[in-house]
């Protein structure tokens, strides 16, 4: 059996989205079907639908996303049906060089299901992040949903599934940031502020949070960055004298980039502490180069990271992030700006455009 539902798909480059039929096969061996709750609209979905990370078109979008497990293949022991699941990207093998050395946070050959969604007309679909979850229902390899309590709004527990994970574990796992640390944090979306509040979890001592804009300015306030910087019209200069004058002129011990450009990965550069720590976050595209004179790089020393996915791992960090939720102690309710429906995708990207949300939800 296989079931017929209504997907939004990015169909060629730069095109606005569209609602159409696919289809979600049978689970094989290892796969799950789940009926997707809730899943948050990322800027990441709005990469591939620009282009920005292949052009394996047609993608399904959606990949932060929470639901109960409809259906299970062969041989699957981790979910069952019913069960509450959050869906990742990081389905680690468990035998690859990394996963062997005891770094599965790194897996180079993590698990997604093994035949496509497709069209009706039998076109396969790439899952944006191996996901593809702008439907009702999808196809996951099981590795790929990981049980968490029932209960839990599927919005907001759905938003660990990606963005709000990337943020928190760049800080928390990534950086890592340790207790007493100043952090910066350049560009509040939903990832910055996750990073905000991973820093504030970690016991930063001063968070200051960098925007354009003032409204994502707020929200970091309100997950606790401790200062704010509007940097619309500074240069780099500005940014990088902004952070050190809240710094006793130091520089901050961890700055990360939640934006993703070279402009801005400079500023993390250049605002950072002798020796302090760079963790880029946000997704550069392909054309994006970096110029930066290597002395600096040697002269200043110091730890240049990037984070995927906040090096989490799903089994260990969705449980543990949603008891913290539920203790109230790591508001994650803050980033559930709006719940819209699957017909609102395109024009969440614009909402995300203009900076009036942290998360967009659509809701199934
Ligand atoms: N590394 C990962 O695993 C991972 C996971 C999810 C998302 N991402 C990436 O993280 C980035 C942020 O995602 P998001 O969903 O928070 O996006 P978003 O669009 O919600 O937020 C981006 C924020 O950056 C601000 N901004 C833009 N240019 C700026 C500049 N020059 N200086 C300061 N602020 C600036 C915007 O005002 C906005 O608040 C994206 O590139 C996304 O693809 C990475
Ligand atoms: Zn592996
Ligand atoms: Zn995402």
């Amino acid at each position: 059996m296989a079931w017929t539902v209504p997907g939004v798909i990015s169909r060629s480059k730069g095109a606005p989205v569209e609602t159409v039929d696919i289809v979600v096969p049978e689970p094989l061996a290892g796969e799950v079907v789940v009926d997707v709750a809730a899943c948050g609209v990322c800027h990441t979905d709005l990469h591939y639908r620009e282009g920005g990370i292949n052009d394996e078109y047609p993608f399904l979008l959606g990949h932060e996303a929470a639901g109960t497990v409809a259906a299970t293949g062969e041989g699957v022991t981790n979910v069952a049906v019913g069960d509450t699941v959050v869906l990742n990207w990081r389905a680690v093998c468990g035998q690859c060089r990394a996963c062997k050395r005891g770094r599965p946070q790194y897996c180079f050959d993590t698990h997604n299901a093994s035949q496509p969604m497709t069209l009706t007309d039998g076109t396969p679909l790439s899952a944006a992040l191996g996901i593809g979850a702008f439907t009702p229902k999808t196809l996951v390899a099981a590795g790929q949903a990981t049980k968490v309590d029932a209960g839990i709004d599927p919005a907001v527990a759905g938003l660990l599934g990606c963005g709000v994970m990337a943020g928190i574990g760049a800080a928390v796992n990534t950086a890592p940031v340790q207790r007493g640390d100043t952090v910066a944090v350049i560009g509040c979306g939903g990832v910055g502020c996750a990073a905000v509040a991973g820093a504030v979890l970690a016991g930063a001592r001063r968070v200051i949070a960098i925007d354009l804009d003032d409204r994502k300015l707020a929200w970091a306030r309100q997950l606790g960055a401790t200062h704010t910087v509007n940097s619309r019209g500074l240069d780099e200069a500005g940014v990088v004298s902004a952070v050190q004058d809240l710094t006793d002129s130091f520089g901050a011990d961890v700055v990360i980039d939640a934006v993703g450009r070279p402009e801005t990965w400079r500023q993390a550069f250049y605002a950072r502490d002798l020796a302090g720590t760079v963790v880029l976050v946000g997704v550069p595209t392909p054309e994006m180069q970096l110029e930066v004179p290597l002395l600096d790089v040697f002269g200043r020393g110091g730890a240049l990271k990037s984070s995927w996915y906040g090096d989490c791992l799903p089994e260990r960090d969705f449980p543990q992030l949603l008891e913290l939720h539920a203790d109230g102690r790591l508001p994650l309710d803050a980033f559930v700006s709006e719940r819209i429906g699957l017909g609102d995708v395109e024009e969440a990207f614009a909402t995300m455009k203009a900076g009036t949300v942290l998360r967009s939800v659509v809701i199934l």
